[in-house]
């Protein structure tokens, strides 16, 4: 028996109604986003639309639980570029209900597997808040390397905060498997 619990797939329009209200928790407009701004449906739609027919620089996946064929998260390769052959990842659970239940872990692994295996990438990288303790250790646990802070490159909620950089790269990946 197979044990994935969740799938990747293409984002579609309709998804804004489920994702839209993750956005202005506490968590996502904290350790997520980039920028301050309260969500409504409507922005929701507009930036689901421009981005679910981009498969570069941009590609875009939603995660979906596989029992209950429902939207989890979304995971992300930004600023894909095919010369130096890099990405940056992103990613969060939206659904509450979703949360440490491993579906981040497998959901991170498969979308590196994505850039390695199907995009060709070599390094594939990410900048997490200092304290998103979570994320770091979902980070290291799919064996993502440390490599360096940005100093107060974050304002959040009246203060600063430092950004680290994590990053895999190809061969580290294949060494794993
Ligand atoms: C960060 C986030 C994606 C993690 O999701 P999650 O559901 O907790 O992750 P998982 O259940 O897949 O856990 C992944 C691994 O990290 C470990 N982990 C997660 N949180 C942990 C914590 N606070 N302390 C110790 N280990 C932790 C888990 O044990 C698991 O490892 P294991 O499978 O070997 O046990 C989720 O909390 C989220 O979306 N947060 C808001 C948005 C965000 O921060 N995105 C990342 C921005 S860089």
């Amino acid at each position: 028996m197979s044990s994935e619990k969740i799938k990747l797939r293409a984002l579609t329009k309709d998804d804004a109604k489920v994702s839209w209200p993750w956005r202005n928790t506490d968590a996502i407009r904290y350790f997520y986003s980039g920028h301050p701004f309260f969500i409504n449906l409507e922005k929701e739609e507009a930036w689901i639309e421009k981005i679910a027919v981009s498969d570069l620089p941009l590609t875009s996946f939603g995660i979906e639980e596989m029992q209950s064929n429902s939207l989890i998260g979304m995971s992300f390769l930004k600023d894909i570029n095919l010369i130096h052959r890099t990405a940056e990842f992103a990613i969060f659970i939206g659904d509450d209900n979703a949360k440490g239940k491993g579906y981040a872990k497998e959901a991170t692994l498969k979308t590196i597997t994505f850039a390695f295996n199907n995009l060709n990438l070599h390094r594939v990288f990410l900048k997490v808040q200092e304290d998103n303790h979570s994320a770091i250790k979902l980070y290291e646990k799919c064996h993502f390397k440390k490599e360096g802070t940005l100093r107060e490159c974050v304002y959040k909620n009246g203060h600063y905060v430092n950004e680290v950089i994590m990053a895999i790269l190809k061969n580290e990946f294949l060494l794993l498997s």
